[in-house]
């Protein structure tokens, strides 16, 4: 039985977690369009700060100096006709944050706890009327604890590369499919082996193995149990 210590006066949240390719970014996107609801994609703002850092040269060791950085840049979320466009200090960097160099500096960067501390805020500033569905990987855990429903996506690593490797290629980045697997595997290391917020289910979450799931099927269950756990908060 999962736990619903829900308090009626908030601002509901639904938490996608998960590792990269488990398919969290697209099914929560769909998820927020089909509820009319705000979606917070919090990968992308560990993809700015190591845009950032990378751009003023400051050294992947310098903690001091990146949450410094995590302070001060202006980060704008833009939703225009359904699709989401990403500013860096009023620079449009949606396409520039989804490189592979940057993905592995974002998992760098996201292990400091400073860092994490420092973006805390921003996420949660998203939690806005009528509800939020944050995808990441502490969003159950850590960001929103509270959350009504929280679901944690797996797929299994060659799937998971699969569909990345598909991602870039329509985002316009050639790559080739078997470094990638290797790039997935270290960065999946490093985020569950962190100290701070590792990538974990949190206790509460519902797993959802999507190896061989479409995205109808995956999208099917999660707006199930969506709905039924918002209609519960509404008794
Ligand atoms: O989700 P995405 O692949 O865009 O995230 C990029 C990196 O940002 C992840 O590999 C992870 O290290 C970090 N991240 C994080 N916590 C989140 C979201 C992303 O540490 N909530």
């Amino acid at each position: 039985m999962l736990q619903n210590n829900y308090n009626q006066n908030v601002v509901p949240v639904i938490t996608i977690d998960g590792p990269s390719g488990s398919g969290k970014g697209t099914i929560g996107q769909l998820l927020a369009n089909r509820l009319q609801w705000h979606f917070l994609d919090s990968g992308a703002i560990y993809r700015i700060v190591a845009l950032a850092a990378e751009r003023h040269q400051v050294p992947i060791d310098d903690e001091v100096n990146l949450v410094r950085l995590a302070e001060t840049i202006q980060i704008v979320f833009q939703t225009t006709q359904g699709s989401i466009q990403i500013f860096l200090d009023q620079q449009n960097v949606t396409q520039a944050i989804r490189q592979e160099t940057i993905s592995q500096l974002a998992s760098k960067i996201a292990a400091f706890p400073r860092v994490r501390e420092a973006l805390l805020a921003l996420q949660r500033s998203f939690r806005k009327a009528p509800g939020l569905v944050a995808d990441g990987r502490d969003m159950g855990t850590v960001v929103f604890p509270d959350a009504c429903l929280k679901i944690y996506l797996e797929a299994s690593v060659e799937e998971r590369a699969k569909r990345r490797h598909q991602q870039l290629l329509e985002k316009g980045f050639d790559v080739r499919l078997m470094p990638l697997i290797d790039e997935l595997i270290e960065r999946d290391r490093r985020d569950k082996n962190r100290k701070d917020s590792p990538l974990v289910p949190a206790v509460d979450a519902v797993l959802i193995d999507t190896t061989s799931l479409s995205i109808e099927k995956v999208m099917t269950q999660v707006f199930d149990l969506a709905c039924q756990r918002v209609s519960s908060l509404k008794k």
